[in-house]
């Protein structure tokens, strides 16, 4: 009776699965979804907002991104909900899991900040089995994305054709330093970028040296041009079926970034730059765009002035704009209402030669009370000021953490630690935002599930060194 029984509901089981196979197989021969209006796209989903996937759901990308231009670039994309598999190597890793340690024996914050939401992997690329290995997660993966130094990649064996040839449908996307051309061979840090790309030149007082800014425009801004390039990429593959080369250079994204003044380069040849503070003062410009302290890159007059305080908090200050349709208002604030028709004061042209008095005038207001006042009192009015806020108040702010720009996330060895989430808001893909993988954690995973290693073959390669360390003697922390 027992034995019949079983019998029973083995085949009750059986049947189960055989109808799971067959409404399975229907759903695969199924289209997507019918389409809509015959254009091919599927007709909108019925699904709840922020349940219908994550936006970049099963796109899966080989990471071969270090330091800090590509690593930005595939954290965006796994937030987004890509896959992202980062292959290190073996004992060593990306070398900013060691650089700017602050916790003894656990992963930096400079790693930690640019890698969460990943997988890693160990893998001598130079390795015979690695090579082996990264073949297979070639014929796996949609994009490959690197930064190494030029030539590395194809010393690796990884050139463009073995790619394309192993899997047609890969997208090798990739950062240098410089384009095409007479540099195309040097190696790039962010500050040569930002220097190459035209901004240090742009950026500072004029009469002090050319600065570099505390954001990181050549590393971090070209990661997001690539990550651009790789959504094109994928996009225009759904149409063609095959994968192509992305290039974003450091020097090409700094530029983009920083065209408004390759704009006031070609205006200088029509005259002077009138809404540069320079020009009020009466001192003659020269060939080039000039550095132009804290003047608005605009067409509004705008400076940073003292607040409250601003005697012993060095970031007590406010960046305050004299937007013409509010300058009425502005006169009010600052007890200057007979400036509002004054001739000297009354039209945009008439300040310009004016704008350091105006400011300084200005700034005996801003200097009574605190930033915050300040903000809120101009808002009230329309005028748009911001606040110098500080790391620290960045750090503490509640409404960067309400909206995921800013998250709190635990990680095995370090604890808690903040990372800066998904800039870009999607309505119907929340950020995936994790802590990052520690070094290898995810190697006999992805091994195993991904690639489909039979425990035979893991054994064999987990022997032959394509995965592990070589033994060497310790070497010391990196600075
Ligand atoms: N297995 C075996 N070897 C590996 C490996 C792995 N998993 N991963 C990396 N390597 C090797 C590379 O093959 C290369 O070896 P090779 O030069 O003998 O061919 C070596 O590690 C180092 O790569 P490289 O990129 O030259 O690193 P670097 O530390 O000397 O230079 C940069 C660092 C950033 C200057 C350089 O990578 C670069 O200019 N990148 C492009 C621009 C860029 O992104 N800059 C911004 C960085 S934030």
């Amino acid at each position: 009776m027992a034995m019949r029984k079983r019998a029973k509901a083995k085949i009750k089981a059986v049947s189960k699965k055989t109808v799971k196979k067959v409404v399975k197989l229907k759903a695969a021969r199924k289209p997507v979804a019918k389409a809509a209006n015959g254009n091919g796209t599927p007709r909108p989903s019925s699904k709840p907002w922020g349940q219908a996937g994550l936006a970049l759901q099963g796109v899966k990308i080989l990471d071969f991104t270090h330091v800090q231009s590509g690593p930005t670039c595939t954290q965006l994309l796994a937030y987004m909900g890509a896959d992202v598999i980062k292959v290190e190597r073996p004992g060593v890793g990306d070398i900013t899991r060691t650089q700017l340690r602050d916790v003894k024996g656990a992963d930096s914050l400079y790693f930690t900040m640019l890698n969460g939401s990943k997988r890693s992997i160990t893998i001598d690329s130079k390795h015979p089995k690695g090579k082996e290995i990264l073949a297979r997660l070639i014929k796996h993966c949609d994009v490959l994305v690197e930064n190494f130094a030029p030539g590395a990649l194809d010393r690796m064996g990884l050139t463009w054709d073995y790619i394309h040839k192993t899997n047609p449908r890969m997208i090798v996307a990739s950062v240098k330093g410089f384009g095409p051309g007479p540099y195309e061979d040097c190696k790039v840090y962010e500050n040569i970028a930002q220097c190459a790309g035209g901004s240090a030149s742009t950026t500072g007082f004029r009469d002090g040296p050319p600065l570099v800014t505390g954001a990181q425009i050549g590393d971090s801004g070209t990661g997001l041009h690539l990550a651009l390039g790789i959504v094109t990429a994928l996009y225009q593959r759904v149409r063609t079926g095959r994968g192509q080369k992305v290039l974003a250079a450091m020097q090409d994204g700094v530029l983009n970034l920083a065209r408004v003044k390759l704009r006031d380069q070609q205006r200088l040849s029509h005259g002077p730059l009138t809404e540069y503070s320079q020009y009020g003062e009466g001192i003659p410009f020269g060939k080039a765009t000039p550095r132009a302290g804290n003047d608005s890159g605009g067409g509004q007059p705008g400076w940073i002035l003292k607040c409250k305080d601003w005697e012993t908090d060095p970031d007590a200050y406010i960046y305050f704009i004299t937007q013409a349709p509010v300058w009425g208002a502005i006169c009010d604030l600052i007890g200057k209402p007979e400036w509002k028709t004054d001739p000297d004061f009354a039209t945009p042209p008439a300040r310009l030669p004016r704008l350091r008095m105006i400011f300084d005038t200005i700034e005996e207001w801003t200097k009574t009370k605190t930033k915050f006042e300040v903000m809120e009192i101009c808002n009230g009015h329309d005028i748009p000021v911001g606040p110098i806020l500080s790391m620290k108040e960045i750090a503490e702010e509640p409404s960067l953490r309400t909206t995921g720009t800013v998250v709190e996330v635990d990680h095995p060895v370090r604890g808690k630690y903040l990372t800066v989430g998904n800039p870009v808001k999607l309505s119907d893909s929340p950020a995936d935002v994790r802590r990052s993988p520690l070094l290898g954690e995810h190697t006999e995973e992805i091994l195993r599930k991904v690639l489909g290693y039979s425990e035979k073959e893991l054994a064999e390669i987990k022997v032959s060194g394509a995965i592990t360390a070589p033994e060497k003697p310790a070497k010391a922390e990196a600075a």
